[in-house]
């Protein structure tokens, strides 16, 4: 639960699955629906996928409503590394997230904080060619 800006994990050379997706509502289930069938594929177990699809759906749609204007890519990729799964998902804006502690009565400003409860680490960082990524590590269990 420690949040890093400006890392990223390193991805390996090969394998690392992507999706790029137009910025727009019906983008955030395909990038849950790549990332669970990319967890399932890997034989985690049941409670890894359900964090993987929680996870992702946070960031894509921090993506589709703060990091991008309609239409824009979206690139959603996951990989494996030395510490566990990792998922990323790439946007246009410069814009960096901000983390809100949880309250009791906002109805907005909880993904990443549910995220930050979820992992034991993410992050973000700017891309040299523009935009951001923000990341996620999962724990491996399987
Ligand atoms: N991809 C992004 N690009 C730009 N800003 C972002 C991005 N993701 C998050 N942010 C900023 O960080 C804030 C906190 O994000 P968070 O997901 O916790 O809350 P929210 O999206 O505002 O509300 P909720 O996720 O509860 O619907 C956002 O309000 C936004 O200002
Ligand atoms: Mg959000």
């Amino acid at each position: 639960m420690i949040t890093r800006s400006e890392l990223r994990p390193t991805p390996p050379p090969t394998g690392v699955a992507e999706l790029e997706v137009k910025s727009e509502p019906e983008s955030i289930k395909a990038a849950r629906d790549f990332v669970a069938d990319w967890f399932n594929d890997g034989a985690f177990d049941d409670d890894l996928v359900y964090v993987a699809r929680t996870v992702v759906t946070e960031l894509a749609t921090n993506a589709h409503r703060h990091g991008s204007a309609e239409g824009d890519p979206i690139t959603t990729r996951v990989f494996h590394t030395d510490a566990g799964p990792v998922i990323e998902v790439l946007d246009a804006s410069a814009e960096l997230p901000v983390p809100k502690p949880l309250t009791l009565d906002g109805l907005t400003g909880r993904g990443l904080a549910l995220v930050d409860l979820m992992v034991p680490l993410w992050g973000y960082a700017r891309l040299p060619g523009g935009g951001k990524v923000v990341w996620a590590l999962l724990h491996a269990r399987a």
